[in-house]
């Protein structure tokens, strides 16, 4: 039984509560405010909370920790955890850019604890059922991957930290980060950014939108991702069909499908899978890692690939 503790009493956090977990116990919540974080605990009937972060680091019973803290944060804390000899599953994007991941990865690895990013999607069935179908050569070479992830922040209410520029607010690290993730999930290669055009707030704000082309050995990609437009999908072209998924990531737990158009005899089919769990999922495989002492798939190689794609967009983005 891996024993973990959350800093925050972030919205993320209540996802890991949906199921019920085997092999976790969340035993301990620190907030910066005690009322909220005891509040959290009888909702979740969590056992132990802490009034701050440097708290729960301190308590030997904790094993390893969720850190669902705003982006400017996850440095600072996952730094501490370390020091302090807890594993560390923390929320996209682990860090700010590649130097603040790779002194995370440094403290990591002098206190012998096992990090990873949480990408929970890597965990459902229906994304990996696309890449398998590329794999298999179902749709014939790939050829161009069309991604999309943008909510229309404003529509949905969403605010706070995501706007704050110094907090790590802003679409490139809410949602590129997703798409830089999933490039390199279904290519295993390095996207080489070839152009990108970004749209930020007046007044040097958050990005609010940015369109970005790749290629990666012999597949074109575009990447859309923001806060602006309702885009939520992607589409795997091959040489003979495609696979297009109407939803690229979602953390809500609604069955999901995948529609492939074999263009060779105009075949045209759906695969569909049942509603996954996958917070509760990521976590009891996080788990399993630290009790046989394995490196995560989602391990510091894949944030150092993730986090190299974000700075360079960062970089070369050209503002409109
Ligand atoms: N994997 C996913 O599906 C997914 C989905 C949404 C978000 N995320 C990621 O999860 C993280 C949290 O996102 P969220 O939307 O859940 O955040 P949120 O609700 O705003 O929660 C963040 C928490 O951080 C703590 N905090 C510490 N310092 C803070 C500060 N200066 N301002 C605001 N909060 C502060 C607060 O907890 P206390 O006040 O209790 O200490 C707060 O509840 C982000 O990194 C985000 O990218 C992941």
């Amino acid at each position: 039984m891996i024993r973990f503790g959350i800093l925050g009493t972030a919205k993320i956090a209540r996802a890991f509560f949906r199921h019920p977990l085997e092999g976790v116990e969340i035993t301990a919540i620190a907030s910066r405010d005690r009322e909220r974080g005891e509040q959290f605990a009888r909702e979740f009937g969590i056992p132990r909370v802490f009034a701050s972060y440097e708290d729960l680091l301190a308590d030997p019973v904790i094993d390893a920790v969720y850190i669902p803290l705003p982006q400017h944060l996850h440095a600072v804390y996952c730094i501490k955890a370390a020091s302090a000899g807890k594993h560390i599953l923390v929320e996209k994007p682990a860090a700010l850019n590649t130097r603040e991941l790779r002194s995370i990865l440094r403290s990591c690895r002098l206190h012998r604890v096992l990090f990873m990013e949480a990408f929970m999607y890597r965990f459902l069935r229906v994304h990996n059922r696309a890449r398998e179908i590329v794999l298999e050569g179902t749709i014939g070479p790939l050829r161009y991957i069309d991604f999309n992830l943008s909510v229309n922040a404003a529509a949905l209410g969403l605010g706070g930290t995501r706007f704050e520029r110094s907090m790590g607010g802003g679409a490139l690290y809410d949602r590129a980060i997703y798409g830089a993730d999933f490039l390199r999930f279904i290519t295993a290669a390095e996207p080489g950014l070839f152009r990108s055009f970004m749209e930020r707030e007046p007044g040097g704000g958050v990005d609010l939108f940015t369109h970005a082309l790749y290629r990666i050995g012999p597949v074109f990609a575009a990447m859309t991702v923001g806060f602006t437009a309702d885009a939520n999908s992607y589409t795997l072209c091959g040489e003979r069909g495609s696979v297009h998924n109407p939803v690229a990531i979602s953390g809500r737990s609604d069955p999901q499908l995948l529609s492939i158009h074999l263009h060779d005899d105009n075949r045209r089919y759906q695969e569909t899978f049942p509603a996954g769990m996958p917070y509760k999922w990521e976590m009891e495989y996080f788990a399993r890692c630290i009790e046989n002492g394995e490196e995560p798939f989602l391990g510091p190689d894949n944030s150092l690939g993730d986090m190299a794609m974000l700075d360079e967009l960062f970089r070369k983005s050209e503002e409109m």
